[in-house]
């Protein structure tokens, strides 16, 4: 059926950065630590704890140092815990609360990138470079924000993308995360753009960061996968959304990629009965709808054996 099929891929939980980023009441610092703690016990074991940018800008995440460094004391080296940063200021914060590993958001449209952290193209990347001099031993991945579409400006070029890929990885990067930020991309186009640069850069990793925003979340998901893509950004219970780019949604949900991998016989290492709980855990703590689908389903006992 499919033309590749990895045997494990990797989940990169990102409701902690961008589920919890748009949700407008605070949810409170020892909440977020706990929600953390219970999707790391589910077996998550990469997660983007928080953003280290403007309090302006994002409030939620005010709480960043904290956050963190009650997560890294708990788990320290047995997870892969990362931060998104705009910018050098971010990037500082992030290694003084214990952060091995930073996503520098880029936007592939312009009109996207003013509007989410105030730069140009050009400005964004002397911002990159003065990362990496700053901090040679910081593991840095680049979102690729606006991958496929801009709420401004509409569909995005291919070519836009391979040349922002190209400007990143001639300064060394070598993980790249492709982001449907409002989702609306389909499976042909997240196949088209993942199988072009993929072959343009084959020493990079790629990622697909996808939203549901119109239904296509696990469909993408598993046109990346038979692109080659094996690492996904997802959400507990399909928070999320940029408040720079309007009528974003969700991410598509953990637990449904969860779900899906599992009976597919592709190995994730989360245990999808102890993720519905940390599900859970949001619904009780967070003010927010919760979009997914596994958790508002209904669990057959029946089915839980392959
Ligand atoms: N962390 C905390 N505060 C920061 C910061 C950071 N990484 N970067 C800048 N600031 C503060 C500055 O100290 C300054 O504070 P002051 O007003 O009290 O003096 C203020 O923010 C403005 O700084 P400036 O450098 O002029 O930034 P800006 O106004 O051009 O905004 C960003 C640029 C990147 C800081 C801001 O747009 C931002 O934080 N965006 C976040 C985008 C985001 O998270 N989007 C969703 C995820 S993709
Ligand atoms: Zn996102």
């Amino acid at each position: 059926m499919y033309q590749r099929m990895p045997n494990g891929i990797q989940i990169v939980e990102v409701g902690p950065r961008d589920g919890f980023q748009n949700v407008k009441d605070f949810i409170a610092t020892e909440d977020k630590i706990s929600i953390i703690s219970s999707l790391i016990e589910a077996g998550i074991n990469s997660v983007e704890l928080t953003s280290f940018v403007s309090p302006k800008a994002i409030p939620q995440l005010a709480d960043a140092q904290a956050v963190c460094r009650a997560i890294l004391e708990k788990y320290g080296d047995t997870i892969n815990a990362s931060a998104l940063v705009p910018n050098l200021k971010g990037a500082l914060g992030a290694k003084e609360a214990g952060i091995r590993e930073i996503a520098c958001v880029i936007s592939v449209s312009e009109a996207h990138n003013k509007a989410n952290v105030n730069r140009t193209h050009e400005e964004s990347l002397v911002e990159l470079g003065r990362m990496l001099e700053a901090l040679p031993d910081m593991k840095v991945r680049v979102d690729l924000a606006t991958t496929f579409a801009c709420p401004f400006a509409g569909w995005v070029e291919q070519e836009a993308v391979m040349r922002l890929a190209a400007e990143v990885t001639k300064m060394g990067i070598q993980d790249i995360v492709l982001c449907d930020t409002i989702g609306v991309a389909t499976p042909d186009r997240v196949f088209n753009t993942s199988a072009l640069m993929k072959k343009a850069f084959p020493s990079v990793n790629f990622a697909l960061h996808l939203h549901d925003t119109r239904g296509m979340g696990l469909v993408n998901t598993i046109a990346g996968l038979q692109a080659g893509i094996t690492s996904f950004e997802t959400s507990i219970g399909g928070l999320g959304g940029c408040p720079f780019a309007p009528g974003a949604a969700g991410n598509t949900a953990t637990e449904d990629v969860v779900n899906m991998f599992t009976d597919m016989n592709i190995q994730t290492g989360i245990d999808l009965e102890k993720l519905l709980g940390a599900t859970g855990l949001v619904a009780e703590k967070v003010k927010a709808p919760l979009t997914g689908h596994m958790f508002k389903a209904k669990i057959y006992d029946c089915f839980a054996q392959r």
